[in-house]
């Protein structure tokens, strides 16, 4: 049966190392858990409560004064298997990269280019996290999810979860409503590399060989050159989500700057780099007056934490950003960090 802690710092339990306390804390393993805190009265409607896995896209800017539930589940089992095709349902409390380094191991593709990124399993769906051309939406075949209103378990099929760009079903009508339990991904056994994006196919060109290996190798390579490592500087990975803009918009602010990264992605839609425009605006290597917080000085779109930061002073810096950026582009950039 679970323990309920009381007065716990979050410091660990987030990327950004914001330093604030958590009234209630409960780590999770297993739907009885669910049912003991709502039997308790602990887990109910005025409670609030926050699902935290890696904390990796996470900021705080005061205490919680509520229930936070952290999954700790962490076994992978094989559902199903075919001889195209292999179904994992991992659990919530996995660290994704473990996860994603064992698909890899096992020859099992799909996830390999969203290798080296933060964050526990039970988060992928919530966030449809992507990079390099994949998103994990691309894998899911379903979720797994116990009810916080009653304790009754669901699963949701792929189409259910109303996937898109960093977004599903959890960050909308069923937001607050159920924890994310385990997750079943379906992976190739004779799998596609997708290396489209970037400087992908040129790394793994000078390698020589393509294999999910040496895919998951040059995915990490090429995040350790851009990305602070959150052990070392405090960050939330990308702190604002790449804006969608009409292409009559677009076209627009390409017509100022031709040099502009744009990428289709809908009938009608262009997608801009956010670190690109934040850039533009001079604010790459930004530091507050403080020296606390700033942006990361190899990739915009990264704010960090640069020693004894708050959530407030992230939050000003983002602020900031967005202001700056209005005021050049007349574009609203949108966090994809949870501010709580
Ligand atoms: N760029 C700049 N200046 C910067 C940053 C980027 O000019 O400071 C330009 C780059 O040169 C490139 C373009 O902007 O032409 C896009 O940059 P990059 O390929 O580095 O990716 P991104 O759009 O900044 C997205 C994801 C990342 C993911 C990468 C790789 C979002 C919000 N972010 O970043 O995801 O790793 O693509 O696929 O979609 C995350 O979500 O936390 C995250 C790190």
């Amino acid at each position: 049966m679970t323990k309920i802690l009381e007065k716990i710092s979050l410091r660990p339990y987030n990327t950004f190392g914001i330093d604030v306390m958590a009234e209630l804390f409960c780590p999770y393993s297993s739907q009885a858990d669910i049912k003991f805190l709502l039997n308790q009265n602990i887990l109910n409607s005025s409670t609030p409560h926050i699902i935290l896995g890696g904390g990796s896209n996470q900021l705080y800017t005061s205490n919680f004064n509520g229930l936070i539930i952290h999954p700790v589940n962490d076994t992978i089992c094989i559902i199903n298997e075919t001889r195209e095709h292999i179904w994992l349902k991992a659990d919530a409390g996995l660290d994704w990269d473990n996860f994603v380094a064992y698909t890899v191991n096992e020859g099992y593709g799909g996830i390999e280019n969203l290798s080296n990124i933060p964050g526990n399993v039970g988060a992928t769906p919530v966030q449809n996290i992507g990079a390099y051309g994949v998103e994990a939406k691309d894998c899911i075949d379903e979720v797994h999810l116990v009810s916080l209103i009653d304790g009754t378990e669901k699963s949701l099929t792929n189409s259910e979860c109303e996937f898109g760009y960093r977004h599903s079903i959890f960050k909308t009508k069923l937001k607050n409503q159920y924890l994310v339990d385990s997750v079943t991904f379906k992976l190739s056994k004779k799998p596609k590399f997708t290396l489209h994006y970037g400087s992908v196919k040129d790394e793994l060109d000078r390698i020589g060989e393509t294999s999910l290996k040496t895919i998951r190798e040059t995915i990490i390579k090429i995040r350790e050159s851009k990305l602070p490592n959150h052990k070392e500087i405090g960050n939330g990975g990308s702190f604002f989500k790449n804006p969608v803009l009409s292409d009559k918009k677009a076209k627009e602010i390409l017509d100022k700057n031709p040099n502009m990264p744009i990428y289709d992605v809908k009938n009608g839609f262009k997608k801009l780099a956010a670190g690109w425009l934040i850039e533009q605006c001079g604010l790459k290597g930004y530091t507050n007056a403080e020296g606390t917080a700033g942006i990361h000085e190899k990739q915009a779109l990264v704010l960090i934490n640069k020693g004894g930061a708050n959530g407030q002073d992230i939050v000003e810096v983002a602020r900031l950003v967005q202001k700056t950026v209005f005021e050049k582009f007349e574009i609203n950039l949108e966090p994809e960090v949870i501010i709580h």
